[in-house]
């Protein structure tokens, strides 16, 4: 792997093969040091077009965690704002030696776009509503820790499928891994067309929750929206919202996702956010090491060795 742009690249082996180098980089983050010199002499840094806690962060742990060097460069304090061009900015970075850019943009296909350009590793960490490939290896990765694997697990996707970029990753994510996937959200919620996605439909929450091992929750990212897509927030929450309530009629062991951030009141609930069964804080976990994966797997010379990658 030279980049990591898309799941949609990615076979089920490449998949399969992250995610046991993550068992790896997770046992690492549980040392007394949790670093390894694995990246010693590698430089990433990151660009990032849109905010971020999540992913910024924990790909700046991965990278130091693996003695990396890191080239920190915020785009507000940038020459950006000044009118440098996306190109001019990336070439400018490459210059001074990077071997991996990881990237955020609002616009989708700006991650390939610079990999065009560049002779760095690129990484796409989430570009417009296209793809979120480290998001979906982390959600693989959490649900593999949970549930032993993913395939025939049933999971609903739910949301505004519409406008996110996690929602096409997980799918074809998901479903490469075996699993099961429903999409539930209103109309006015999903994408124009589905036809060829590996998914099922359904618009009714309250008919799906006994009948899945996951309940994956999306934000409701009013950023994206150009029109009022749900009457009120209070009426998607009413049909959509996972509440207390709703959540007694799942499985006991059906686990609880959502990508972050959380809007508490609108997608879940906040007592809902809580429960042993809510995995969130999983995810974020899972997401340093996934993401060490992912740079060594671009960046590391060969494969791991034997007993770890220490
Ligand atoms: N899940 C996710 O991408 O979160 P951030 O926007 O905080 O990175």
């Amino acid at each position: 792997m030279r980049h990591l742009l898309a799941v949609s690249d990615l076979s089920r082996a490449d998949v399969d093969r992250l995610l046991d180098l993550t068992d790896a980089f997770a046992e690492v983050g549980r040392r007394r040091v949790p670093k390894v010199p694995a990246l010693q002499g590698r430089t990433v840094t990151w660009l990032f077009y849109e905010d971020s806690t999540r992913t910024r962060l924990s790909f700046e742990q991965a990278a130091k965690r693996l003695s990396a060097d890191t080239l920190n460069f915020s785009v507000s304090s940038s020459s950006v704002r000044k009118g440098e061009s996306l190109r001019d900015t990336v070439e400018t970075i490459e210059a001074m030696g990077v071997d991996a850019i990881v990237v955020r943009h609002g616009s989708s296909g700006v991650p390939a776009q610079i990999a065009r350009w560049v002779s760095a590793s690129v990484v796409n960490a989430g570009d417009g509503w296209h793809e979120h490939p480290t998001q979906a290896l982390l959600d693989c990765y959490t649900i593999r820790a949970h549930l032993g694997g993913l395939d025939g697990v049933r999971i609903a996707i739910v949301g505004d499928v519409a406008h996110s970029r996690v929602a096409r990753s997980d799918v074809w994510a998901f479903a490469l891994m075996g699993a099961e996937v429903t999409l539930v959200a209103p109309p006015t919620l999903l994408p124009p067309s589905v036809e060829g996605w590996p998914v099922r439909v359904g618009h009714d929450l309250d008919a799906v929750l006994p009948d899945v091992d996951v309940v994956y929750l999306l934000r409701m990212q009013r950023e994206r929206m150009t029109e009022a897509l749900v009457p009120s927030l209070r009426e998607y929450s009413a049909r959509f919202g996972l509440t207390g309530r709703r959540v007694e009629h799942m499985g006991d062991k059906a686990l609880v996702m959502h990508p972050g951030p959380m809007n508490r009141g609108v997608e879940i609930a906040a007592d809902v956010a809580e429960l042993p069964r809510s995995v969130v804080v999983d995810q974020v976990r899972n997401g340093v090491a996934v993401r060490m994966a992912v740079l060594f797997e671009l960046l590391g010379s060969g494969p791991i060795r034997p007993g770890g990658p220490g």
